[in-house]
């Protein structure tokens, strides 16, 4: 990486966790999570010409011209997260961008369920923001950065990533409503539990396809509820007893998922209030009963997943654990007393490696504020 002199600015941006509420964004229902001290850093400098050049410590570089018709590239390249957020910028600001080169390292573990890629896109759009004076507002970037997935990556995420990577304060969680995206930041009193990430380093293959497949499962619900009772607009809305009434009307997996849904959205809305009420068991125990939703009733766990979840069941020290993000492999997320971190993440760490011959990585996080530039 090149001294920070010869860049015009640098962005730090942050992953996020999420505390509960998984694949409730895109179903119009509230989540909580939080950006954290893992991050990507970017530098960007101007320059004259057409040609654009992106370097990343990890992955290969690209380059392209600024004033041709951005398209994806094939095969899932990275790229696509950054030329989408151009394309994006270039629809709103047509004339502002000219050409720069940047720089991208990383501390951030990439497909962990962390949202590497929202830090990323972020990153880009906040960057770019800034050294065009663009003037684009926090949501009109949010949105930005949400649109480059759908349209060059082709994930169908939610807003939940790109909100905690903009919005993200230190020492607060996010309870966000991802239907009006009016949210509140809590302060997370868990002491003296700590938030430790375990990462099963398995990326699931199939976890775009399957996310799209979800989303696609819980509109055909919601298309059927809306049939019967109009008064609902997002499955996340719909008490679970209606639900049930449906049970003739929804075929089997439709239904396993509007009612994980629905409980889910129940559970988030516990979580923010017995967090605040500072009732730090009972918010662990809301956790496991998210990952058995996710597990048994989403199905986006794999073995891996389960078996740390199910294997912090036997230790006191942990008082919540679960999946996190889209699922299929990744991180899952855990309360443990800050005096037994160190033991549980060798004993959970060998047992892993017996059962699965696998590595796993650990990381303890802080809640941190979302993307920035520094100097
Ligand atoms: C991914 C998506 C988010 C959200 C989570 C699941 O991280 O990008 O929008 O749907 O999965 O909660």
């Amino acid at each position: 990486m090149v001294a920070n002199k010869h860049f015009d600015l640098t962005v730090k941006s942050p992953g996020r966790i999420n505390l509960i509420g998984e694949h409730i964004d895109y179903n119009g229902g509230h989540v909580l999570p939080a950006a954290i001290n893992l991050n990507i850093t970017i530098r960007f400098k101007k320059k004259e010409g057409n040609v654009c050049h992106v370097n990343s410590k990890v992955r290969n570089g690209f380059k392209f011209n600024i004033h041709e018709k951005l398209k994806p590239k094939s095969n899932n390249h990275w790229a696509n997260y950054v030329l989408g957020v151009i394309h994006g910028i270039l629809k709103l600001r047509p004339k502002q961008l000219s050409a720069f080169d940047c720089e991208i390292e990383s501390d951030l573990p990439i497909g962990s369920g962390i949202s590497s890629s929202a830090a990323l896109e972020c990153g880009i759009t906040f960057g770019l923001n800034s050294l065009f004076n663009l003037n684009l507002s926090k949501l009109e970037q949010i949105k930005i950065a949400q649109k480059a997935e759908h349209d060059f990556v082709g994930t169908k995420c939610g807003i939940m990533d790109q909100f905690a990577v903009y919005m993200g304060q230190e020492k607060k969680v996010i309870l966000l409503n991802c239907e009006t995206l009016k949210y509140e930041l809590l302060d997370a009193n868990i002491d003296p539990y700590n938030i430790v990430l375990l990462n099963t380093n398995v990326e699931h293959k199939l976890a775009s396809s399957e996310y799209n497949n979800r989303r696609k499962e819980c509109e055909r619900a919601m298309e059927i509820i809306k049939s019967k009772y109009t008064d609902y607009h997002h499955l996340a809305e719909v008490p679970i007893d209606v639900i049930k009434t449906l049970e003739n009307e929804l075929d089997e997996l439709v239904l396993k998922r509007a009612a994980y849904v629905s409980e889910e959205e129940k559970r988030t809305i516990n979580a923010s209030i017995v967090l605040q009420n500072g009732d730090i068991i009972k918010f662990g125990e809301l956790m496991y009963a998210s990952h058995d939703g996710l597990s048994n009733k989403y199905d986006v766990s794999c073995p891996e997943l389960d078996f740390l979840v199910d294997y912090s069941k036997k230790h006191n020290s942990v008082i919540g654990s679960r999946m996190m993000g889209g699922g299929f492999g990744g991180c899952t997320i855990n309360l443990i007393h800050e005096d037994y971190i160190q033991s549980y993440i060798k004993s959970i760490s060998v047992a892993y490696k017996d059962r699965f011959n696998l590595e796993l990585s650990s990381f303890k996080v802080s809640l941190s504020k979302g993307v920035s530039l520094i100097n």
